[in-house]
């Protein structure tokens, strides 16, 4: 499957890119870039496979009849209308998380994907971490007993507030879509199966240190169809291990530093430590996908799931 790659910044050049070069029955094949120099420095870097594989444009990018699908790695207001592009020129789409900056253009990708008949995955690199995959099952297989209440935080520590997530023009939300979207998409990957639905859902947020019009943090707290509970903790303002507890009836699993890039991390239950192998998450999220387009089945996040997501976090700051 040859697969396009739309913006060359940091996930597409340091995970997205190399994650390609790992997955069987997939190749880097072209790329978009606001610059042509840039586009092909990315191409020779990653070893991009046509013999044009630099675009400035995405109307010449989608009109290759060689490219099968696109990963879309730009600004959160670029996703829905490149998603859409896409779709109507016959390519599948990967598009990073959040899908889009309001529930108006996610459902837009949705339908356009549809009605094309590509598939649509939204980039929720976690659910691929191996150690977060046995957690899983252990769950799953009620190894921690009824589910009663998660947690999960992630933050970081920006130096200013200039990246394009902190502006209402290229972002809805800056702690929130840079990482508060995975702590709440693990968060219902757990516990929607055997919890239901989100009910109920509030949500504060901090936003004094820069003044600007963006979530610095936000913490939200979410009430499922069975009663349990779970909170979510995304920052910009402190750089500290990233942690994910899920507790049940009669016992519990201790994720530290596991919601990261690096597939790394330490998992504990009350029965002491689960063992698992360091993997690239970014590849495991490429393989679903080019294994729902080889065989017609949902991605593991398929386009309504992302929605969800999206739903959520903008009912959240609506609340906040
Ligand atoms: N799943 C994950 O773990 C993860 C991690 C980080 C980011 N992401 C998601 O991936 C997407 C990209 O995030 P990023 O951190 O990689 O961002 P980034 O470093 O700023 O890169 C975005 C790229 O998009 C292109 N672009 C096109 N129009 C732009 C504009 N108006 N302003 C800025 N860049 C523009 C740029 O490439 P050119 O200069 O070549 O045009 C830029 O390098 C976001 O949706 C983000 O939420 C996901």
């Amino acid at each position: 499957m040859n697969i396009g790659v739309l913006g060359t910044g940091s996930i597409a050049d340091s995970n997205l890119a190399p994650a390609l070069q790992r997955v069987e029955g997939a190749q880097l094949w072209s790329v978009l870039s606001r610059d042509r120099g840039r586009a092909r420095r990315f191409a020779r870097r990653h070893g991009a496979a046509s013999l044009e594989p630099a675009h400035d444009s995405l109307e010449t990018l989608l009109a290759d009849p060689g490219l099968d699908a696109v990963v879309i790695a730009t600004p959160d207001h670029l996703h829905a209308g490149q998603a859409i592009a896409a779709a109507r020129a016959g390519k599948h789409v990967l598009v990073e998380k959040p899908m889009a900056t309001t529930v108006a253009e996610g459902r837009a990708m949705v339908e356009a994907c549809e009605s094309a008949g590509v598939r649509l995955a939204v980039g929720y690199h976690l659910r691929w971490h191996a150690g977060h995959r046995r957690m899983l099952a252990l769950i799953r297989s009620r190894g921690i007993g009824e589910l009663r209440h998660a947690r999960a935080q992630w933050t970081f520590k920006a130096e200013d507030a200039r990246n394009w997530r902190a502006w209402p023009e290229t972002a809805s939300w800056w702690s929130l879509s840079a990482v508060g979207t995975h702590c709440l998409d693990l968060i219902r990957w757990v516990m929607v199966p055997q919890c239901g639905e989100v009910v109920s859902l509030a949500c504060t947020v901090g936003r004094e240190v820069w003044n600007g019009p963006h979530d610095e943090t936000a913490v939200l707290s979410l009430r499922f169809e069975s009663g349990a509970t779970a909170e979510c903790c995304a920052s910009v303002l402190f750089a500290a291990p990233s942690r994910a507890e899920i507790y049940g009836s009669d016992g519990y699993v201790r994720c530290e530093d596991t919601l990261s890039r690096f597939g790394a991390g330490s998992i504990a239950t009350q029965n002491g430590i689960l063992q698992f192998d360091v993997t690239d998450p970014y590849a495991g999220a490429i393989r679903d996908f080019v294994t729902a387009v080889e065989t017609g089945g949902a991605p593991e996040v398929d386009g309504r799931e992302g929605l969800r997501n999206l739903e959520l976090l903008t009912e959240a700051i609506a609340l906040a």
